[in-house]
């Protein structure tokens, strides 16, 4: 395995990658890697000849004050866990590389990153389609690996690929979780111990939905208060926002019909979390 943090060296290798005809497999991180992130790495390593992990913590995505700064950053550790799943290479480019002074272009997908996550973080997507699409153009990967965790996320991502005729197949892979149904997320680690203990009602919260749709429940506003109140149970948690969308659109319903995203972002002490699940109703 190569760890790459030049870009001209990166753009040599994958010439010579794509002169091999070998397959790319990309999983953009942003690094100190946890199970959620080793599954797709694991989903890139079965599908493609040759699997690239970006690690970078990428700093237009990050809102002010939010955690650009404490975001953990363990590369020697990151390199461990990406040799032992037998990946080829670590790109993990400087600041100075990925944005130069003057750097002026930016990627924005429209009306799908307004509503759950972008309403609380303005830009933070734009950051997103911005690096993503850097990543894809200096890769050249022929599949992408996302995760469900990030519902969001990999429908915006989805559909920049598809308005602007990326040349790539983005695969988005299950959530990955703790025993406890705690989501696998880097933040996890910012989490004290009452603190991780309180973050449980997340998930029990989002199967607690599942159940009240299983018995016929169907009125949306009916479904987000279960959860709201199962969450509210927690003093240590603050909720930002739970809503129910449909998996396409991720426009709000009030009835729920079709395939449907149960989404929610809360507060636990400084920390931020995102968790989800998609319903067949
Ligand atoms: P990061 O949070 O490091 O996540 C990298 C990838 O791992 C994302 O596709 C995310 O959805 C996936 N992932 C995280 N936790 C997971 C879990 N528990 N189960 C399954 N997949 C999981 O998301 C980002 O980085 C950045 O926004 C990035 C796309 C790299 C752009 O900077």
């Amino acid at each position: 395995m190569q760890v790459i943090r030049s870009i001209t060296e990166l753009k040599e290798k994958i010439r010579q990658v794509k002169q091999w005809g070998q397959t790319i497999g990309l999983v953009p991180t942003m690094g100190y890697l946890h199970e959620g992130h080793l599954s797709l790495v694991k989903g890139a390593r079965d599908d493609c000849d040759f699997v690239v992990v970006s690690i970078y913590v990428n700093p237009i995505q990050f809102g002010v004050g939010e955690d650009f700064e404490e975001y953990p950053r363990d590369l020697t550790r990151d390199a461990r866990l990406c040799e032992e799943e037998n990946v080829d290479i670590i790109f993990s480019p400087s600041d100075s590389d990925m944005y130069p002074k003057g750097y002026a272009t930016f990627v924005d997908v429209e009306i799908l990153t307004e509503g759950l996550c972008g309403r609380n973080r303005p830009g933070h997507f734009r950051g997103v389609t911005t690096v993503v699409t850097k990543l894809f153009n200096l890769v050249e990967p022929d599949k992408a690996y996302f995760g469900q965790k990030d519902a969001q996320q990999a429908l915006v991502l989805r559909k920049m690929s598809e308005d602007l005729n990326m040349n790539l197949e983005l695969v988005i892979m299950p959530t990955v979780r703790e025993p406890d149904g705690l989501a696998m997320s880097t933040r996890n680690h910012y989490l004290s111990e009452k603190e991780r203990e309180a973050g449980l009602a997340l998930y029990r919260s989002l199967t607690r939905a599942e159940e009240l749709i299983e018995q016929g429940l169907r009125k949306s506003q009916e479904v987000i208060s279960a959860v709201e109140q199962l969450i509210n149970q927690e003093p240590l948690v603050e909720i930002e926002y739970v809503e129910i969308v449909d998996t396409k659109e991720m426009e709000r319903l009030e009835e729920l019909r079709g395939e449907i995203l149960i989404a929610l972002a809360v507060k636990i002490g400084k920390t931020r979390l995102i968790d989800n699940v998609i319903v067949e109703v």
